[in-house]
Order: structure tokens, then C-alpha cells, then sequence
């Protein structure tokens, strides 16, 4: 149903729909559906401004899902380094093979069809079939969740069942059928530029009138979220153990965080000492080093923790001929795919 909400939406998003690599301009068709599709993985918990470069290089270097399918995953992990939460990029790639195998190497229009695919939840499977397909089918991110939740007055959280339950009812209701890429769009835009999380830009919004929160005066205070966990610290040392122009490196398992990404051999601290560091590094590694001198810290946070890492530069005393790990030309570091922490370090061994 076109609503009083929804048609002040389209009509502010006929005027200021953000000009974006992967968008077509408002009634002018359908955007290419890979493009799409990588848009919307890439702009799972990373900004818009961040996401454009990336998205354009991959664009180059992937442009079809047959090319995405073909690529070796490493470089697949090097394309997609510095955009964090690399389950995405192994993901992309997982279902890239999956779509030129099931699927001609065209991604399915269907909602139910491309949830089943690695990496693609709700969220993303409406946004795709919405934005590259057409189809009347209303999506729910923390943009949009902003908005139905100050415009409604929701005082649920915005990250519990019942509070998500009441958001997507919201925008379900409101979908003007036959724009529904538009609708979803509009509201990611208006989220990510007017009602902001914090001093929302009021007097420019559309629905200024219409919105409870701020009659209220209670913008602010919405979405209301769950209280957040503390997030625990951890400290780490790694050892950088560089001989004759090589550095030892480890690949870390295919799944879970940074997986398949390379490090400096490292281990978990209880104190900030070379002695913790060598034992440490024993006992994962049953590798045997010699710390000599400490480097800068590298500090990052994580979703779930924080991390303070020490790298030493080490001498090696004894490696076991089995040990998982991997002589790197100092030269060639950058071509390793490394999340950020190891990066920096690879940055300070010379060359990254
Ligand atoms: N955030 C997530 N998807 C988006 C899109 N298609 N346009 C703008 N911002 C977004």
C-alpha cells in the first residue's frame, strides 16, 4: 500500500538518492544482480564511503560470478583485505561457486533461494530481490530499523525478537508494491544521511511530520537496544622471526575469525613479558625462539574483544621439521593476506 510514509519516502528519494557505483538512478531499471549482491555483503558492517573503492576494484578483478567462482581463495582474501569479517569474502566466494554451478552463473530471483546461499540471511536476500529483481518484498538493517523505530515510536528493542518482530511488520506495511528497491533504498539513505544516530538532521527529513519519537522529543532515545556486554581485553605476543630475507608465517583454519588469513606466529598473554612470549610460543608452536627486542604494540578491536598484540623480533633456536608453518620472502609479505593487526606488523618487518 502506498502510505502517507512511503510516498513522502520515494518522493525524497526521487529528489536525493545517493549516486552509488552500484545503483541505478531511480526509474531508470534494474541494476546488475551480482553487483548487487557483492554491494550488499560489502555493506554488511562497513560504511558506504569505505565499501566504494573496494567495491570497485572487485568489480575489475571479479566481474562475473563465473570469475568470482574461478578465483583462487587467496585471492579472493587478498581483494577483500582491510574490509574485516572475512566470513563475508569466504562466503561470496562459496556461493559464487554454488551459483555457476546450481544456477548458471545467474543469481536466483526468489528470496527463499537466495537465503540458501552461503552468507545470505534475511536481510540480504530481500535487499537483492528487491534492489536487482523488482520483487515487493520489504528488508530490515540498522538503518532502517532507525527510522521505523523513531517514525513508530518503538520502544522494543530494535535487537530483540519482539522489537524486530514489530520493525519488520512496519515495513512490510508500508511497501509501495512495484518500488520496493526504491522504498528500501530510500530508507538506507535517509538512515545513513537525515535521522543519524546521534543529532538526527530533523528539519531536513520527510518525515519530519509524521514522526512520533521527535513529537515526543525522544529521537534520541530510539532505537532503544539491549544493554551491551562488557567486552573482554586480551593480551598477545607474537613472534617475528625473520632469516635470510624470510619471515616464518602461519595460515590460520578456513573458518572462524580471520580464517584462512596468514599471521606472525602468536599466542594469548597473562603478562606482558619476553619469557610468557617464548614459553607461549613453545607450547602452541612447540617452537622455540629467543626474544630480542620488542616492537610497537598493535592494538584492534574486534567485535566481540579487544586485543593488544606485542610483537618481539625473535631469533629461532629450534623448529620441529612438522611445524604448520611457512617461510615468506620479506619482499613478497603483501601478497599474504593478513588482517590488520598483522599487517601492521608485516608493515614494520619492511614490507607490507
Ligand atoms: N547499505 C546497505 N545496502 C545499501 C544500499 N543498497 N544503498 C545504500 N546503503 C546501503
Amino acid at each position: 500500500m502506498l502510505t502517507e510514509f512511503s510516498s513522502r519516502v520515494l518522493d525524497w528519494y526521487d529528489k536525493h538518492a545517493r549516486v552509488l557505483p552500484w545503483r541505478q538512478p531511480p526509474g531508470r531499471g534494474l541494476p546488475d544482480s551480482y553487483a548487487v549482491w557483492v554491494s550488499e555483503i560489502m555493506l554488511q558492517q562497513t560504511r558506504v564511503e569505505t565499501v566504494i573503492p573496494y567495491f570497485q576494484r572487485w568489480l575489475v578483478q571479479f566481474p562475473t560470478v563465473a570469475a568470482l567462482a574461478d578465483a583462487p581463495e587467496q585471492a579472493v582474501l587478498s581483494a577483500w583485505e582491510g574490509l574485516g569479517y572475512y566470513s563475508r569474502a569466504r562466503n561470496l566466494h562459496k556461493a559464487a561457486k554454488r551459483i555457476a554451478s546450481d544456477y548458471g552463473g545467474q543469481l536466483p530471483a526468489d528470496p527463499a533461494q537466495l537465503r540458501n546461499l552461503p552468507g545470505i540471511g534475511r536481510y540480504t536476500a530481500a535487499a537483492i530481490a528487491s534492489i536487482a529483481f523488482g520483487q515487493d518484498v520489504a528488508t530490515l538493517d540498522g538503518n532502517l530499523k532507525r527510522v521505523f523505530s523513531r517514525v513508530f515510536d518503538v520502544s522494543a528493542p530494535a535487537d530483540s525478537p519482539a522489537g524486530e518482530r514489530v520493525l519488520w511488520a512496519l515495513a512490510e506495511e508500508h511497501l509501495p508494491p512495484g518500488r520496493a528497491g526504491d522504498y528500501n533504498q530510500a530508507l538506507m539513505d535517509l538512515g545513513a544521511t537525515v535521522c543519524l544516530p546521534k543529532n538526527p538532521l530533523c528539519p531536513s527529513c520527510p518525515l519530519n511530520q509524521l514522526c512520533q519519537a521527535r513529537a515526543l522529543g525522544v529521537q534520541e532515545q530510539r532505537p532503544v537496544m539491549k544493554p551491551k556486554p562488557v567486552v573482554p581485553h586480551k593480551l598477545k605476543g607474537a613472534a617475528v622471526i625473520v632469516r635470510d630475507g624470510k619471515a616464518l608465517l602461519k595460515r590460520r583454519p578456513a573458518e572462524g575469525l580471520l580464517g584462512g588469513l596468514w599471521e606472525f606466529p602468536s599466542a594469548e598473554l597473562d603478562a606482558d613479558s619476553p619469557e610468557r612470549l617464548a614459553a607461549a610460543i613453545e607450547t602452541e608452536y612447540r617452537l622455540r625462539v629467543s626474544p630480542l627486542s620488542r616492537m610497537d604494540e598493535v592494538r584492534h578491536a574486534y567485535t566481540h574483544f579487544r586485543l593488544t598484540e606485542i610483537p618481539w623480533r625473535c631469533a629461532l633456536i629450534h623448529m620441529p621439521e612438522d611445524a604448520p608453518l611457512e617461510w615468506a620472502e620479506v619482499s613478497e609479505l603483501s601478497n599474504y593476506p593478513m588482517g590488520k593487526v598483522d599487517r601492521a606488523i608485516a608493515k614494520m618487518v619492511g614490507n607490507g
